[in-house]
């Protein structure tokens, strides 16, 4: 106990030394005199440019899909004066732009055009990824004024375009049109979180899963194609299972691969014996209190020994991560309901619910999602 306040204290120490040094400006002056510290504070000092010009860049970005110049680029380098005339801006409008996002290695200048780099092409060829750098739109708008989002004080855009975290009668009065909109933004980026799960995560002996919250089955679908024999099912608001059913008629191959099943995972029975039972893109959306209540009925739902899958985006916990810690955390606030847990922080309510064997699984990209499961 002694030693650790005297660690504590030295640290104090620490801390108001390394504050009164770097934040003065005649250590500064000193420090640029050496030539392996001057190289420290100027890399630092961009640091600081980085983080002040992130919303620059993020508009930079979106101008270049907004208005078609990664498409009018995909398929051969143009010339200043082509992108001009297809934009109908002036030459040296098109210019501020161009180079900018040349900064940014989204595009490159050479032999006098224009070009996709591979983080351009990459940006062109993933499917979907253009609309949902698109509704980001929607983010920047609910952080105009950040410090309101913070209080909780703001109507936001955001909980209009995700309208299930809306309270009560607002809730059943979602239009088809609107679930329609959210659900197709999350089949096209499902890809991406599919293959990580699928990477990080075995099926093997698995005879049945449920995925709750599963939207238009673009999970399962991934989960059926390394693991054909499985039985899959769908759980989702009943609007969401109707623009599923549509679209898997449309594309005659997948009818008949998934079950589908209509519902409030709140109040609706959750269909019972299944191996699995998975969580994708899901608990973020919503408050502590909403997901005790969910973890409590699909464990009730869950036979002995079968398992629960949750594969989203989480905090890093004490070692924060820029994907998830800033950018999922600010965006599922503004959502009102939403919430970024990190694993530890999962583990808390599953242990509560009564799971246990809670695990972390390995990703490669853990800015896409990650994964954990549990037993019952
Ligand atoms: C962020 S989306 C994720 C969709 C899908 N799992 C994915 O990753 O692409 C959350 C899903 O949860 C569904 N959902 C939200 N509240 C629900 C509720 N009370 N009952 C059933 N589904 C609900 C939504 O309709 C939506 O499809």
């Amino acid at each position: 106990m002694i030693l650790k306040e005297k660690i504590n204290s030295l640290y104090r120490s620490y801390y108001r030394l390394k504050v009164k040094v770097f934040s003065s400006t005649k250590v500064h002056e000193a420090i640029a005199k050496v030539p392996i510290l001057r190289g420290l504070i100027s890399y630092e000092g961009n640091k600081i440019h980085e983080i002040m010009s992130g919303f620059v860049y993020t508009q930079i970005l979106h101008l270049l899909i907004y208005l078609d110049i990664f498409q009018f680029l995909k398929k051969e380098g143009r010339s200043l004066d082509e992108v001009s005339k297809f934009l109908e801006i002036a030459n040296e409008r098109s210019l501020l732009l161009l180079r900018g996002g040349c900064a940014l290695n989204l595009i490159c200048y050479k032999r006098n055009k224009y070009w996709l780099t591979r983080v351009g092409a990459q940006i062109v060829g993933v499917p979907g990824l253009m609309d949902m750098i698109q509704h980001n739109q929607i983010l920047y708008r609910d952080l105009l004024d950040p410090v309101k989002l913070l209080h909780g004080r703001s109507e936001t855009e955001l909980s209009q375009f995700w309208p299930y975290v809306r309270k009560g009668g607002e809730k059943k009065k979602i239009s088809t049109k609107v679930s329609s909109e959210y659900s197709k933004l999350m089949q096209t980026s499902q890809r991406l979180v599919a293959d990580q799960t699928l990477q990080a995560y075995s099926f093997k002996g698995v005879k049945s899963i449920l995925d709750i919250g599963g939207g238009t089955g673009a999970f399962l679908l991934a989960v059926k194609s390394k693991y054909p024999g499985i039985q899959a099912t769908v759980f989702d608001l009943p609007n969401v299972i109707n623009v599923a059913k549509n679209n898997h008629q449309k594309i005659d191959d997948i009818v008949g691969l998934l079950n589908f099943c209509p519902g409030d995972f709140l109040k609706d029975d959750i269909p019972s014996n299944q191996d699995v039972i998975s969580l994708v893109r899901v608990l973020y959306d919503h408050e502590d209190s909403t997901v005790e209540l969910l973890l409590k009925r699909i464990y009730e739902a869950l036979p002995k020994g079968g398992s629960l899958l949750i594969t989203e985006p989480m905090s890093g916990g004490s070692k924060a991560m820029r994907s998830s810690d800033c950018y999922f955390s600010f965006y599922t606030m503004a959502m009102t309901t939403g919430k970024v847990r990190s694993f530890e922080e999962h583990k808390v309510i599953l242990l509560k619910v009564g799971f246990s064997n809670i695990v972390k699984h390995a990703v490669s990209a853990p800015f896409i999602t990650q994964v954990m499961s549990a037993q019952k």
